[in-house]
């Protein structure tokens, strides 16, 4: 099968098309023909700086939406020919960005009949996490008020969306060109972080999903109420500090990384079939222009998901 691969660290010119073998699933996984994967920052962090992975040669890629091509023993909820979406497994899952891959059964829900593969693929990652943030891990109810940073991203669009799913009142940050943008997606109030301090218009929240770092973290926590939750989405060695200067404060801070979840993943079909959660597609770009759609990537500009078609 044909893959996208890299034999260094370093910038998009080090991706290059490969052939592997077409992997064969073992117990309970399932073998699916990839039409198309979405790309998420984790993407461009590893193939700069091998991350969590560490030394290269690897095949990037975690989010898949495709068909069931053939299942290993005991997998018995898929049959081949079955259209399914999920994230593999983080880190250690890694190779959307190919033909074929394989991954435990439960890896993959059905995918949801009012997308296409390509709306698919945009979902699982990024949708994921913001369930896993606002859900299990910030437990945002009815009412609730929310801040959510880089609202226009991959992750931010659909945690709003979520979030307003769930009765918030959602406050989102972007610049002023995506505001337009935010409204169409339910965000209550948005902030245009470039002309506004955000800690100057917001106070008292119940929860913040901050996918930005570096001081957003120690301003979030000034904007929560007590008993207030900020769930940090980038480097854990930066949440240590932040946990300190949380309990000054006497709020929650916790951060996570998000892993594959069957009944989160049926939660988010179950929101696109209502209607109530929409994908936004930035670009796409077949397989072999990774490179390229990396590179958009990495502006950190762009407005919802970027994907891969693989034929
Ligand atoms: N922990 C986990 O499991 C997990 C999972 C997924 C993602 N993440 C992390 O979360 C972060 C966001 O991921 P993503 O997929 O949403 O990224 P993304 O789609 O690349 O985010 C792009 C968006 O960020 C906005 N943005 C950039 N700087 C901003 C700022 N200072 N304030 C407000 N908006 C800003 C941009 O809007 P403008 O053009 O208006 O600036 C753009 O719309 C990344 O660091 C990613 O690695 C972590």
């Amino acid at each position: 099968m044909k893959a996208i691969s890299q034999d260094t660290l370093g910038g998009p010119d080090v991706l290059h098309e490969i052939d592997l073998p077409k992997p064969v699933p073992g117990p309970t996984e399932v073998l699916v023909r990839v039409r198309a994967a979405g790309l998420n920052p984790t993407d461009w962090k590893h193939r700069s700086t091998g991350g969590l992975l560490g030394k290269p040669p690897f095949v990037l890629g975690w989010d898949v939406s495709g068909v069931v091509e053939s299942v290993g023993m005991g997998a018995a909820i898929y049959k081949p020919g079955d259209e399914v979406f999920g994230m593999l497994r983080y880190p250690v899952g890694h190779g959307a960005f190919a033909q074929y891959v394989t991954a435990p059964s439960r890896t993959f829900a059905p995918k949801p009949v009012s997308l296409d593969h390509t709306q698919a693929a945009g979902v699982p990652l990024a949708g994921l996490t913001a369930w896993q943030a606002l859900v299990d891990v910030a437990r945002v109810r009815d009412g609730d008020r929310v801040l959510v940073h880089a609202a226009a991203g991959g992750v931010g669009h659909l945690a709003v969306q979520i979030a307003k799913a769930r009765g918030a009142y959602v406050y989102g940050t972007a610049s002023a060109a995506k505001h337009d943008f935010l409204r169409r997606i339910g965000v209550d109030q948005v902030i245009d972080y470039r002309s506004t301090d955000f800690t100057t218009v917001v106070e008292g929240l119940d929860a913040v999903i901050d996918t930005i770092g570096g001081d957003y973290g120690p301003r979030s926590i000034t904007v929560l109420r007590p008993g207030g939750v900020i769930v940090s989405l980038v480097s854990s060695m930066e949440v240590s500090d932040l946990r300190e200067h949380g309990e000054k404060h006497g709020v929650r801070v916790e951060s996570m990384l998000c892993e594959p979840d069957l009944s989160a993943l049926r939660s988010l079909a179950a929101l696109i079939g209502a209607g109530r959660l929409r994908v936004a597609i930035a670009a796409v770009f077949p397989l072999e222009e990774l490179a390229k759609a990396m590179e958009l990537g990495e502006s950190g500009r762009t407005t919802g998901k970027i994907v891969l078609t693989v034929d």
